[in-house]
């Protein structure tokens, strides 16, 4: 072992886990050097209606690119959550819901969901949804949600969820997007104590997405919404008067199951598609194997459905695997900032996966917090969405698993349906800050910029060499995107837009993206998004967003803006940025900080040296590195007199 801090696999948690060091060893040999042989055994452990009998036909050829995983095999997903589970444990919980009130919480049993999303699927039906509809989920994190993402999946509608945080016009490019004919919303949801107004907002998104033509609504706080005769119904007057006999449709392995919008380098979120074979065996493997899933154990996911980890690792992969998954509608700091750990305590939570962001937030209000909670049911820990910095992890291990909960951090995307580095907590001695090794199946591979393969201890650009069966399969209305995105760079090889260092043990530590996409609390937001966002204002001539080191959130958004001739640069209208870009977008892609650019700092040929702006907003403007390609230094010179973060 190298140098760094290393904590070994506790020898208890070896002879109790799934998979132990020898049998990871083996299982990711075989994985990678026979793939069929090794996903023929493992498609097995999902319920198909009809047998596969094709394995895997994939080609990352651009010319031919195309991911087939099971194709001849039919299944349901629904059936695989919730049907498959009915005579072992029926009567068991299947959703713990807690809600945003400590005072609210609910158990729903797996025969209880059965019966809900099968109405609700009926309920669809009814509405005039057809296998391969687009139905658009724009809900708080109420069990609604779950059924309603289910009852999709039952009648072989593709989900698009919308998190509940994404402002009306975002709403409605995305409703757009995918011609989705019906919204599912809320009248309300309930965060900290806050209301959102979520049918306000689906209501002006709907006035410019003519085809969309109804709109289910359901009652969560009660408060006073308009009704549009003809196009909006109520949740549960359609729930009255449904049956709750409907039958799984038959899908093909390589039918839709849902799309998720995520940002990348351009101004245009993509419709992320995952399909439903490969997908479901995917999820519940990682789910059952990272976790160490055990019968009977209480499961929490911290993330909202709106979501890739919503809907991987709290609803598809928990549910086909016959888990409890908690779903938590609130935030970590309401009531006060003990709440995870008070939920832990009352719900006998055994396994916890969050968001760095989360852990430094709570890191920051003090031990004291977490120490007057019990935490005893705990007995491991999950981190993604962003690097964790060894300060928070050795503080998530030292203080919420009083060091004897062992930290899974997981690294994966969108894009890949399922977890790809990660620790297995019987196999795998940790090493703080390192998501560590690959899942079975996985060959990551680090090429230089030139796409040359690097071998042994080395830094470079992250790629994954060969499919898994839980990749996404196109862009949505646009595989030249999805062929252009993601095999183009790297020719032949899946480019994950992810740095990436591996150390001499062959653990792998991300470094953070490469691209103009950047993290924050977990986020992904497109730099591009943001600047067209601030370009639509009437007194912005020119705009550039960066990424730049953000205590608590890990990234910040840092905008340099140029206003039109003859504006004023006040802090009323650098408020009123703040403000247009919440509307615009959504609160999670509030600039936190906004710099007045005289001009940009370009090249002769007029593109935006990137590279210079993320060095200012970062305070290392001491560091620029080679400027003479800069059509004028004079502009550099006043960026950094006046730069923002000087901390
Ligand atoms: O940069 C990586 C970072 O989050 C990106 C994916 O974001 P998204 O598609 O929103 O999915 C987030 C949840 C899976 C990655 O390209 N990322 C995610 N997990 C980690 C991570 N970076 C470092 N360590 C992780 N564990």
């Amino acid at each position: 072992m190298s140098e760094e801090m290393v904590i070994a696999v506790p020898e208890a948690v070896a002879r109790a886990a799934h998979i132990d060091r020898a049998k990871y060893q083996a299982m990711y040999a075989r994985s990678v050097s026979d793939p069929e042989g090794f996903w023929a055994e493992h498609g097995k452990r999902i319920d198909w209606i009809k047998p596969y009998s094709k394995i895997k036909e994939v080609s990352y050829d651009a010319e031919d690119l195309h991911i087939r995983w099971f194709h001849d095999g039919t299944l349901n997903a629904s059936a695989n959550c919730l049907d498959r589970h009915l005579a072992t444990r029926g009567d068991q919980t299947a959703i713990l819901w807690e809600g945003d009130d400590p005072n609210e919480s609910k158990a729903i049993t797996y025969r209880e969901l059965h019966a809900e999303v099968s109405k609700f699927a009926n309920v669809l039906k009814a509405l005039g949804v057809e296998k391969g509809d687009r139905v658009t989920i724009y809900l708080p994190m109420i069990p609604e949600a779950a059924v309603a993402m289910l009852a999709c999946a039952r009648v072989g509608a593709i989900h698009s969820v919308v998190f509940g945080g994404f402002s009306p016009d975002s709403l409605a490019n995305r409703i757009q997007d995918c011609d989705s004919t019906i919204v599912i919303t809320a009248d309300e949801g309930l965060r900290g104590g806050r209301k959102v107004p979520l049918k306000k907002n689906a209501d002006a998104a709907l006035a410019s997405c003519p085809s969309c033509k109804t709109c289910v609504v359901v009652r969560r706080t009660g408060g006073a919404v308009e009704m549009k005769d003809g196009r909006d119904h109520w949740y549960h007057d359609l729930m009255l008067a449904a049956s709750a006999d409907c039958p799984p449709a038959e899908m093909r392995a390589e039918d839709p199951l849902f799309i998720l919008y995520t940002s990348g380098s351009t101004g245009k979120p993509k419709g992320v598609l995952h399909t439903t074979g490969g997908y479901m065996v995917y999820a519940s493997m990682t789910h059952e194997y990272v976790f160490d899933y055990k019968p009977g154990e209480v499961y929490w996911c911290t993330a909202d459905v709106g979501w890739v980890t919503g809907h991987t690792y709290i609803l598809y992969g928990p549910l086909a695997n016959g888990a409890i998954t908690l779903m938590f509608e609130g935030v970590p700091n309401y009531p006060d900032a003990s709440r995870f750990w008070q939920v832990v305590d009352k719900h006998d939570v055994n396994i916890f996966y969050t968001a760095p962001t989360a852990i430094r937030a709570l890191m920051r209000e003090g031990e004291e917090l977490v120490k007057k909670t019990s935490r005893k049911s705990l007995r491991l820990l999950g981190s993604v969405g962003e690097p964790i910095n060894p300060e928070a992890w050795l503080w998530y291990h030292r203080v919420v698993g009083d060091e004897r909960c062992p930290i899974v951090d997981t690294w994966w995307q969108t894009e890949t349906g399922g977890i790809l580095i990660t620790p297995l907590p019987g196999a795998t001695d940790l090493k703080p800050g390192s998501a560590t090794l690959p899942f079975f199946g996985v060959k990551p591979m680090l090429v230089d910029n030139d796409g040359n393969v690097l071998e042994g201890a080395t830094e470079g650009n992250l790629c994954i060499a060969d499919s898994w069966p839980g990749q996404m399969r196109t862009v949505y209305g646009d595989h030249d995107r999805f062929i252009q995105t993601y095999f183009s760079t790297f020719k032949g090889r899946y480019f994950t837009g992810d740095g990436c260092r591996r150390d001499a043990d062959g653990y792998y530590w991300i470094t953070g993206r490469v691209d103009d996409v950047i993290n924050v609390s977990g986020h992904r937001m497109g730099t591009a998004e943001v600047e067209s966002a601030l370009v639509a204002h009437s007194k912005v001539a020119e705009a550039a967003v960066v990424g730049y080191p953000h205590d608590i959130k890990g990234q910040g958004i840092y905008a340099y803006v140029t206003l039109n001739v003859g504006e004023e640069p006040t802090e009323e209208l650098r408020k009123e940025l703040v403000q247009w870009v919440r509307r615009e977008i959504g609160p999670i892609a509030s600039p936190d900080l906004i710099q007045w650019a005289p001009a940009l700092p370009k090249t002769r040929s007029g593109k935006i040296m990137r590279r210079i702006l993320r060095k200012i907003a970062a305070n290392e403007h001491d560091q620029l590195g080679d400027t003479s390609t800069l059509a004028d230094p004079a502009v550099v010179d006043d960026l950094v007199g006046n730069r923002m973060n000087r901390a």
